[in-house]
C-alpha cells in the first residue's frame, strides 16, 4: 500500500482507506483490508458503523489511522464533547486520529465548534482536526477559528464522473496543504461510471493493465495530487480488490484517455446547494427515479 503524507503533519496515510457508510458486513472484511495495508478507516457517528469498526481494530488500534465525524446537530461545544465521548466509547478507544465536522452548520458559530475541537486536541482525545463538505470560504473560516492547530483534511465527493472540486476546492487544498479525502470514489457503484463511459475506455484499460475496473477508477483518483480515497466495500472480495488499486500507477496517456473519454461534470453552486440541502427522503426518491431512466438520460443527471 502506498503511503502519502497527511497535510504537513509528518504522519503517513494509506492512499486507499476504507469507508463504512452503509457498511453491514461485520468485522472480517475490514480486518482483511487492514491486513492488506488499508490501515485507514473512515466512519461517523451517524453511520452506525462505529461499533463494528471498533471490533475490527481491536488489538491493532495503534497501527490504524482512525477517522470519525461529528454530525452538524452536535456542533455546539457541550454537544460536541458529548458526541466525541460517545464515539470513543463505541469505537473502544481513547482517541481518534481525525475528527471531521461532517458538514457545515450555519446555525452554530464556527468559533464555538472549533474552540471545542481545539480543547479535544489539547486533551489528547483527538489527534487532528478535519472537515467534510466544506467550501473554500467555509474552510478558511474554520481554519481561522481553530487558531494554532491546522485543519489537515477536507472530505468531499470526488470521482471520475463528479469532478466539481477541481474548479476551486482542490487547487485551494493543494496550495494550503490540506489533504483531500475523496468520498464516493467509485461513484457509489461502478455502473454509474459505466453509464458515463460510452466508448468503453475502462474496459480497454482493464485489458491493457490486467487490473479490475474498480482498481482503474480508484487509481485515477489517487493519481491526483493531494488526494486519498475511501471506497466502501461490503465483502472481503471488494475490499481486497480496492486495496489492489494502490502500489502502481496508470500512465500519463492512460490518465489522459480517462480524462477525455469519461463524461464527467463539475456541478455549479446551485446544483451543489440543492444536493446539500435536499432532505434525505427526497434524495432517495430522486436516486430511485434516476435508476429507472434509460442509460442515455440517466447520464445527464449523474
Ligand atoms: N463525508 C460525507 O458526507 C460522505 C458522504 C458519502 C460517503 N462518505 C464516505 O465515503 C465512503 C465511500 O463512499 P460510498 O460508500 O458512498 O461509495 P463508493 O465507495 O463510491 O461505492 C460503494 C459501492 O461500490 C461497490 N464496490 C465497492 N468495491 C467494489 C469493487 N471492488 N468492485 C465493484 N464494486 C465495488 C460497493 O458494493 P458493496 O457494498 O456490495 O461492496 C458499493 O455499492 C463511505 O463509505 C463513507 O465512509 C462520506
Amino acid at each position: 500500500m502506498t503511503l502519502t503524507e497527511l497535510a504537513t503533519t509528518g504522519v503517513s496515510l494509506p492512499e486507499i482507506g476504507m469507508g463504512t457508510w452503509e457498511y453491514h458486513a461485520g468485522p472480517k472484511p475490514l480486518r482483511s483490508g487492514l491486513e492488506a495495508g488499508a490501515l485507514f478507516i473512515d466512519t461517523a457517528e451517524s453511520y452506525g458503523s462505529e461499533p463494528v469498526v471498533g471490533e475490527a481494530i481491536r488489538g491493532v488500534r495503534d497501527q490504524v489511522f482512525l477517522a470519525t465525524k461529528v454530525s452538524p446537530h452536535n456542533f455546539r461545544p457541550t454537544d460536541l464533547r458529548r458526541s466525541v465521548e460517545a464515539s470513543l466509547m463505541r469505537l473502544g478507544t481513547d482517541r481518534v486520529d481525525l475528527l471531521q465536522l461532517h458538514e457545515p452548520n450555519p446555525a452554530v458559530p464556527i468559533a464555538d465548534t472549533m474552540g471545542a475541537v481545539a480543547e479535544l486536541i489539547t486533551a489528547g482525545k483527538v489527534k487532528f482536526a478535519g472537515v467534510s463538505n466544506f467550501s473554500v470560504i467555509q474552510l478558511e473560516a474554520a481554519q481561522k477559528a481553530l487558531g494554532k492547530f491546522s485543519i489537515v483534511s477536507n472530505q468531499v465527493r470526488y470521482n471520475l464522473i463528479d469532478r466539481t472540486i477541481e474548479t476551486e476546492l482542490l487547487p485551494y487544498c493543494r496550495a494550503h496543504q490540506v489533504t483531500v479525502i475523496a468520498y464516493c470514489p467509485l461513484a457509489r457503484g461502478l455502473s454509474r461510471i459505466c453509464d458515463c463511459d460510452p466508448t468503453g475506455v475502462i474496459a480497454e484499460l482493464v485489458r491493457e493493465t490486467g487490473k479490475s475496473p474498480a482498481q482503474i477508477v480508484l487509481n485515477w483518483c489517487v493519481c491526483q495530487k493531494g488526494v486519498v480515497a475511501i471506497p466502501k466495500g461490503n465483502s472481503v472480495e471488494h475490499i481486497l480488490d480496492n486495496c489492489g488499486a494502490s502500489d502502481w500507477r496508470l500512465s500519463e496517456t492512460q490518465l489522459t484517455r480517462l480524462n477525455t473519454r469519461i463524461q464527467h461534470r463539475r456541478r455549479n453552486r446551485v446544483d451543489q446547494l440543492l444536493r446539500q440541502w435536499l432532505p434525505s427522503p427526497l434524495q432517495s426518491l430522486a436516486i430511485r427515479s434516476l435508476n429507472r431512466m434509460p442509460r442515455r438520460l440517466r447520464r445527464r443527471f449523474r
